[in-house]
């Protein structure tokens, strides 16, 4: 409830924010995409296809907010360079894990999702 840790992020228009911190009146009429809605009815998205592969989660209690995070920053940069992804997450914040094998899914993401492009 003060925006510290970013595990409640969602995208309210395609942008991420930290749910704990919006009113739900503010929010009329938005298009508000939970992790429940990344992945389709048959495949998971690349980021949590990703996370999982990589093993980018221990307890898993940030691991939501880091695939919303990704996914927006992934939507709008689709190769984004290391530093641009750490400091995209920064606001993210896992008690558990060093964030190497976090970004390194990321990274992954995004080459499967290039791939999936190129075919
Ligand atoms: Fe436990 Fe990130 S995996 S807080």
């Amino acid at each position: 409830n003060n925006g510290n840790c970013g595990a409640c992020t969602v995208l309210l228009n395609g942008a991420p924010v930290d749910s704990c911190l919006v009113l739900a009146a503010e929010v009329e009429g938005a298009r508000i995409t939970t992790v429940e809605g990344l992945a389709d009815r048959i495949e998971l998205h690349p980021v949590q296809q990703c996370f999982l592969e990589d093993a980018a989660l221990q307890c898993g209690v940030c691991t939501p907010g880091f695939l919303v995070a990704a996914k927006a920053l992934l939507d709008r940069i689709p190769q984004p360079p290391e530093e641009q992804i750490r400091f995209h997450l920064a606001g993210n914040i896992c008690r558990c894990t060093g964030y190497d094998k976090i970004v390194r899914a990321v990274q992954h993401a995004a080459e499967r999702m290039a791939q999936g492009a190129k075919s």
